[in-house]
């Protein structure tokens, strides 16, 4: 399939490159917004505005995160929104109980119509990443992830999707939901490019409307915007599938044609529909943040485009607009954002807002017009007399929360979603009478095959109680045989009991969100290679496997597609697991069962980094194309793949700093005591020149992986980890990251430790370790977090960061190492506790 968009312009051919680009509204396409004008409408938003103080119409445009604020904060500061990110739950509990999240909906609406204090009552708006259904709460049907949904090429079942999306969080009593998603994600190592439906934006733009419509309801239909239906937010725009490397809140650097062709093309279906909010992204568009883009906020959307909703900024995202900070930012208001996402910082966002605001730095029509458009959005949403959450149409309504027609709809999303890549000698569909195995760890895991933003941000520390309403993969096969009389065995690592008649080995991703997803290379699983060793295995058994891989995008998989008889693409299905089954399966009487929907909407790669290599491309040269996938009646046999991955293994694991008894590429390590010159490591083993600091090799999990280092003098003595060239971590401390080790305690301190990082003369920042390390269990492998936040707090900066990591006593101490890696909070079994500044 070719295309005449210009994907291939890449920068610099023939357009403007300076700062912010050359953006040319009248060159861009201007849908019609749906909604025609409503003076009652506007009578009563004028009406209202009038009478609201300066302080009132500042707080109106502030969003806090339900985390960092309370109902008595909305009351005093009267504040427009409320969110709950994608860690927010109530009283910090990942799995809190539906009526946990709908009693603090009640008591946040409350507070904002509480006049005692003098305040007018305008009701809050509520917002919740509800991006595969109402994924933030338990019991909720959850839908596979966009890049799923891509596959089954089927716009009339996104628009039901949406439309139960909004009936499940309504129940909670949010109104609003962070989607759709119409990234058009053009380098798979991105984190987020399973939030995306498609690389190619006409599939993207056949979804953005259908989405909007079934989460808003139809505009000019009387469901409109009803209490079934919640108001959509189409995201992030600008571009945030075009950054550079696929580096998560990056910068694209692309031409104004690609910019509007490729990455808007889900922006005009979506006005078109009446969405009512666009959320700006993290990323830049040549250089400059999106957040204060003003050409692209309020030239084209909401100028050229006629965007008739409110704009609001991603999480704390203002903060990276030049010459702004989390707590002050008037440029992305006079950019033309309407609701500053300020989750943490809403307070002295709000104190330096009024105080521009007050300075004329935000002239008053400016905010007055950001102000009438979020209330015009409550208007429409009939806030003002719809009463609290609980009293509404579906408010406390939890029998909805994963209805059985609504996981019907979830179900047939997974089986359309599927992907057949190979299929040798028509090995699927199998016998359901047969004898079964089930193995790999993506098997029987509710985590594994939901992905990012479910229950918690990233995914991950949930269990299978968290999902009363699903089945894994594992239990929808196991049903299938059991109705059909034949028997299923689980057995993740693939040691069975009774020799199968054929396997299916689920395997792949393990969850992750944004940032925290971005890869190096399109490596699977880099330096472990146990999946692939179970495929063999299993083969060398004489048992025919077949292969179901969840991913968030592809991935060189071609040595596990070789070992597979046949192998599927799932994606990340979500909570009904049993559509693997469906279409696996034959039926009971031995019948064809559903065949194969799903054709692919990312391109598959040939290598590891073949990483932007998508439809229409001039060099265009994917193992599987775009819109590949076999059906049962196709011819499923493969020729041997080639085996080459193109990519190091030292390439594909950026975080990791130390592991395997190697140092990464770019790191030293160096000794250093009683104020002497510094010994580099480089043999083992190795000692400071006064001897009393000494590093050796000792064992973990392999020969020799692990390092044992020693204090033994009275002198302060360090061992450094450094970076030849700085990095910038800031964005990861932001996220959460922790700097982990492997770690195991072997004497215990008998003085004060330090754990510091360093960033450039006299920039740096070091953290009491002692008691930390004290409590840890003397001759135990354990693993020990330090969340980078805690070194920003105490002063260095992160973004240019050389001395990633010293440890310095100068009593005595003896500890291991086996690993030194950044990794996401939760990840280690124990943190290092500090104060966090917000
Ligand atoms: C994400 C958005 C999300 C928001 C609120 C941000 O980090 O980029 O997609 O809607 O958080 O949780
Ligand atoms: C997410 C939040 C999360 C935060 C961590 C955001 O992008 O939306 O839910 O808690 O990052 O800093």
């Amino acid at each position: 399939m070719a295309m005449a968009l210009g994907l291939t312009a890449g920068p610099g051919v023939a357009e403007d490159m300076t700062a912010g680009g050359a953006i040319h509204p009248e060159r861009w396409p201007a849908p019609v917004w749906p909604l025609p004008a409503d003076p009652a409408l506007e009578a009563r938003v004028d009406a209202l505005l009038q009478t609201m103080t300066l302080e009132e119409k500042v707080g109106q445009i502030v969003q806090g995160d339900i985390s960092s604020l309370t109902p008595e904060d909305v009351r005093k500061y009267r504040l427009g929104s409320v969110l709950a990110g994608g860690g927010s739950d109530p009283g910090g509990k990942y799995n809190a109980a539906p009526a946990e999240w709908l009693a603090q909906a009640d008591a946040f609406y409350e507070a904002s119509m509480d006049t005692r204090g003098g305040g007018k009552a305008i009701p809050i708006l509520y917002g919740i990443d509800a991006v595969h259904g109402q994924s933030n709460v338990v019991g909720a049907t959850v839908f596979p992830h966009n890049i799923g949904l891509g596959a089954a090429r089927n716009p009339d079942l996104i628009r039901e999707i949406g439309r139960i999306t909004a009936i499940e969080t309504r129940t909670t009593g949010m109104e609003w939901a962070f989607a759709p998603t119409v990234a058009v994600p053009q380098d798979d190592r991105w984190g987020r490019s399973y939030e995306g439906y498609s690389e190619d934006p006409k599939l993207v733009a056949s979804y953005a409307g259908a989405m909007v419509e079934g989460l808003q309801g139809k505009a000019g239909d009387k469901e409109f915007l009803d209490g079934a239906h919640v108001i959509s937010s189409v995201k992030h725009y600008l571009g945030d599938g075009g950054t550079s490397d696929g580096k998560d809140q990056g910068d694209t650097q692309v031409g104004e044609s690609v910019l509007r062709d490729v990455h808007n093309a889900g922006y005009p279906p979506a006005i078109a529909a009446g969405a009512q909010a666009v959320m700006t992204s993290f990323s830049s568009y040549q250089g400059v943040k999106l957040s204060g883009h003003k050409p692209l906020v309020t030239d084209v959307l909401k100028g050229r485009m006629n965007f008739g909703g409110f704009v609001v900024t991603d999480w704390n995202a203002h903060g990276q607009v030049a010459g702004c900070d989390n707590g002050r930012c008037p440029a992305a208001v006079n950019a033309g954002i309407d609701l500053v996402m300020a989750p943490d910082s809403w307070k002295p966002f709000y104190e330096s807002t009024l105080v521009a605001a007050k300075a004329g730095t935000i002239p008053m029509a400016r905010l007055d017009d950001a102000v009438r458009r979020i209330l015009r959005v409550k208007f429409r949403l009939g806030l003002f007399d719809a009463g609290k959450p609980s009293q509404r149409a579906l408010g406390g309504k939890f029998e909805l929360l994963g209805a059985p027609g609504h996981r019907a709809v979830a179900r047939q999303a997974v089986r359309e979603s599927l992907v057949l890549l190979k299929n040798q000698r028509g090995m699927l569909p199998l016998d359901p009478k047969k004898k079964l195995l089930v193995a790999g760890d993506g098997a029987d895991s509710m985590a594994k095959q939901s992905g990012g933003w479910t229950l918690t941000w990233q995914g991950t520390g949930t269990t299978r109680a968290d999902f009363p309403n699903g089945e894994t993969i594992w239990e929808g096969l196991k049903n299938a045989a059991q109705a059909a009389g034949g028997s299923a065995e689980l057995a993740p690592d693939g040691r069975y009991r009774t020799k199968p008649d054929a396997a299916i080995v689920v395997i792949g991703e393990n969850p992750y969100a944004e940032f925290q997803g971005d890869l190096p290379t399109l490596l699977y699983k880099p330096g472990d290679d146990s999946d692939l060793q179970l495929i063999r295995k299993l083969k060398a058994d004489g048992i025919p496997v077949a292969t179901v891989f969840l991913s968030g995008r592809p991935l060189w998989v071609n040595r596990e597609i070789n070992a597979s008889d046949a192998f599927v693409a799932a994606w990340l299905p979500g909570s009904e697991g049993g559509g693997i089954a469906d279409v696996l399966l034959r039926t009971p009487d031995g019948g064809v069962p559903y065949d194969f929907k799903g054709k692919l909407s990312f391109s598959w790669p040939r290598r590891a980094d073949q990483y932007a290599n998508n439809v229409g491309q001039k060099d265009y040269d994917p193992q599987f194309a775009y819109g590949y996938g076999l059906t049962y009646a196709s011819k499923g046999d493969l020729e041997p793949l080639p085996e080459i991955a193109g990519v190091s293994l030292a390439q594909a694991q950026p975080g990791v700093y130390y592991a395997l008894g190697m140092l990464a590429p770019g790191l030293s390590m160096a000794l250093e005591a009683a104020g002497q010159r510094a010994t580099n490591v480089v043999t083992l083993p190795a000692a400071s020149r006064d001897g009393s600091l000494r590093i050796a090799a000792v064992d973990h999990r392999r020969q020799e992986d692990a390092r044992r280092v020693t204090w033994s003098g009275s002198a302060p003595a360090r061992l450094s980890l450094i970076a030849e060239a700085a990095k910038d971590l800031t964005r990861e401390a932001n996220g959460d990251v922790q700097l982990t080790l492997t770690l195991r305690v072997d004497a215990p301190p008998k003085g004060d430790v330090a754990a510091s990082v360093a960033c450039g003369e006299g920039c740096g920042a070091a953290l009491p370790l002692r008691e930390s390390l004290a409590m840890l269990p003397i001759g135990q492998w354990t693993t020990f977090g330090i969340p980078l936040k805690c070194f920003a707090t105490a002063g260095a900066d992160l973004s240019k960061l050389s001395g990633l990591l010293t440890i310095e006593t100068a009593a005595p101490l003896q500890l291991s190492f086996s690993r030194i890696a950044l990794a996401p909070q939760g990840e280690a079994e124990r943190t290092l506790e500090c104060r966090i500044n917000r």
